[in-house]
């Protein structure tokens, strides 16, 4: 579902942030792109999300090329990903089940049906309680499973997750990952990116990208 060959990608600025990437992600496929900051992680996703084009090579998503020019290729298959960014981008002064809500704009469902998936969703990452709440009252591991509740709430066939872990502690990290992966089915893929890896040394079942200075290894457990 997600094949890549020869990839790389040069920023304007002539930075090479990936360079002849190879990859063949499967439907259902647990994934772990690894490595330390800078090496090039959020730039992988966000050539999967068409927010970067390669500059050579050739990547296709859902079967769809990614390319500078396939702006309606790239809306296609915008809707079937549930992205989870580093930075959330929850939007404040609306409450968490708005928020939720606002992640199904664009896919066609009535108001009502928006409600009933956006409270499922909550229910799922154990924010129920906390559905009225105002984003900017929430704290940081409330808002990451807030904006795990807008991904999911989009029924995505593909999961993206930048860094989901970010500084918690070793428990709620761990949640966080179990969460992610609880989503995980024949028909979703799950990518998360994360420079913590000895919270997946353990891992089986999975697949582990690790990206160094912008070049990968891959290896199934
Ligand atoms: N928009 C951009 N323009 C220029 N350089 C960028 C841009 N985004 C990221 N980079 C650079 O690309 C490299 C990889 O960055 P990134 O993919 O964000 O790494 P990671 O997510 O692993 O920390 C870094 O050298 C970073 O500074
Ligand atoms: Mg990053």
């Amino acid at each position: 579902m997600i094949i890549s060959n020869d990839v790389s990608l040069i920023y304007p600025d002539k930075t090479q942030a990936l360079i002849d990437i190879n990859i063949d992600i499967r439907p259902g496929e647990l994934v772990y792109i690894t490595g330390p900051s800078g090496s090039g992680k959020t730039s992988l996703l966000k050539l999967i999300m068409g927010m970067e084009y390669p500059t050579t090579g050739s990547l296709s998503v859902f079967g769809k090329s990614i390319n500078n020019s396939r702006s309606g290729n790239i809306r296609k298959i915008r809707r079937s990903i549930g992205p989870v960014f580093q930075e959330f981008k929850l939007i404040e002064g609306r409450t968490s089940l708005e928020n939720v809500m606002m992640g199904m704009r664009f896919l066609g469902a009535m108001p009502k049906q928006m409600k009933t998936s956006a409270n499922e969703a909550l229910e799922k990452v154990g924010l129920s309680h906390k559905k009225l709440s105002r984003v900017e009252n929430l704290s940081w591991g409330e808002s990451q499973r807030v904006a795990i509740a807008r991904a999911v709430a989009r029924k995505p066939s593909l999961i993206l997750a930048d860094e989901p872990t970010g500084n918690l502690d070793y428990d709620n990290a761990i949640n966080i990952l179990g969460l992610l992966k609880s989503f995980m089915n024949e028909n979703t893929t799950v990518i998360i990116t994360t420079h913590a890896t000895h919270l997946i040394k353990d891992e089986q079942n999975a697949t582990f990208i690790s990206v160094d200075k912008g070049r990968i290894e891959i290896e199934r457990r």
